[in-house]
């Protein structure tokens, strides 16, 4: 990485996005190329209704995406599989072994958007569990509990205790993600684990914390899963990105929504952050005065936990104010416009991203 010598510009190898949402459709052209500009490669969840339960499904879904991304950009979608209560070991099996599945996907039953199929009781996958220790596919956690009693705030660290500690005592070799932590107790529990387990951390809770979503109203826009938590964690999460540690990676769990979905009686969880998710990192990276470790975390922990090569591209970010767009535009096909609000819309952030090099 090269990060001149007066801060004003850095350049790092091509980043990869280990944790996002796509979705189909008009939603997915419209959003596609937002992280095609930036990332090389992606992990796509695969909550879709219906969800991606076979080779089949992710290997259309797959092509569905390459044939929305815009011309010029290099991009791979790596696809996951969606764990349910029956789902075979062999499919995940097939699905690997014919390069379609990069790894699975664990849902609880009724934690978030599109997991009403999920898993109602993780004990009853061993099997699929223990298929993927010995393949060598790895396993992405929505790690919360969907228990209603235990209180929203406290359910990613109910989750480690109760399930994710016994899970990996089961399976010592299943390579694991706890994505999109929020919390001390799992910046914690991940660093100190001596199983083979890393964590994603989303730029969105690098920056806010719970106020944001009551800050002189009810705003929904900042609502996502798991919810941000109090400062303290967020200054956790903040050492952790920045601390030079393998075990924690980028994963934006960028998660657009229409803006009707957004503002419901009953509104969507997600933030849709690929417009501004690598200027986003930069700057929380400045701040921490750690700008000669974005590399690490942005482009070199993930592919070697996942046992990829690094991308030989590089970008550069020059510190040039950029403007956040407003609104996205989604066209639907009865020629409709709705809207998506990404995160910062419309502020001004101080990196941006300029041609190649
Ligand atoms: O905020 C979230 N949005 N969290 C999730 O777990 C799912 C995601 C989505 O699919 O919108
Ligand atoms: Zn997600």
């Amino acid at each position: 990485m090269v990060l001149d010598s007066s801060f004003e510009s850095i350049t790092l190898r091509q980043p990869d996005d280990w944790h996002l949402h796509l979705r189909d459709g008009a939603v997915l052209a419209a959003v596609v190329g937002m992280t095609s500009r930036v990332f090389r490669r992606a992990i796509v969840m695969p909550n879709l209704s219906p969800p991606i339960k076979s080779v089949d499904a992710a290997r259309t879904y797959r092509q569905r995406i390459l044939d929305v991304v815009p011309k010029g950009d290099a991009f791979s979608p790596l696809m996951t599989a969606y764990l349910t209560d029956d789902l075979s070991p062999d499919e995940l099996e097939l699905g690997q072994r014919e390069g379609v599945f990069t790894a699975a996907k664990l849902y609880p039953a009724n934690s978030t958007t599109n997991s009403t199929e999920g898993v109602t009781d993780i004990r009853a996958i061993d099997s699929v569990l223990e298929t993927m220790e010995s393949i060598g596919l790895p396993l992405l956690v929505h790690g919360e509990v969907a228990d209603p009693d235990v209180d929203i705030f406290d359910r990613e660290a109910v989750f480690i205790d109760r399930y994710l500690i016994p899970l990996l005592n089961r399976f010592p070799e299943l390579r694991v993600v706890l994505e999109h932590i929020t919390t001390e107790q799992a910046v914690q529990f991940v660093e100190s684990s001596l199983s083979p387990l890393a964590a994603t951390i989303t730029p969105h809770h690098l920056q806010i914390n719970r106020n944001a979503m009551f800050a002189g109203g009810l705003r929904s826009d900042f609502y996502c899963l798991p919810v941000a938590k109090r400062e303290r964690h967020r200054i956790a999460l903040r050492r952790a990105a920045t601390s030079g540690k393998p075990c924690f990676f980028l994963g934006t769990d960028s998660a657009p929504h229409v803006r009707g979905a957004k503002q419901s009686t009953c509104g969507c969880a997600g933030i849709f952050n690929a417009p501004c998710a690598i200027e986003s990192y930069a700057e929380v990276f400045e701040e921490e005065g750690a700008l000669q470790r974005l590399e690490a975390f942005a482009s070199e922990f993930g592919p070697s936990f996942y046992g990829l090569p690094l991308n030989e591209k590089k970008i550069t970010l020059k510190r040039n104010d950029c403007v956040v767009p407003s609104l996205i535009e989604v066209q639907n096909t009865d020629k409709c416009f709705e809207h998506i609000l990404p995160y910062h819309s419309g502020e001004t952030l101080r990196w941006s991203l300029c041609e190649d090099v």
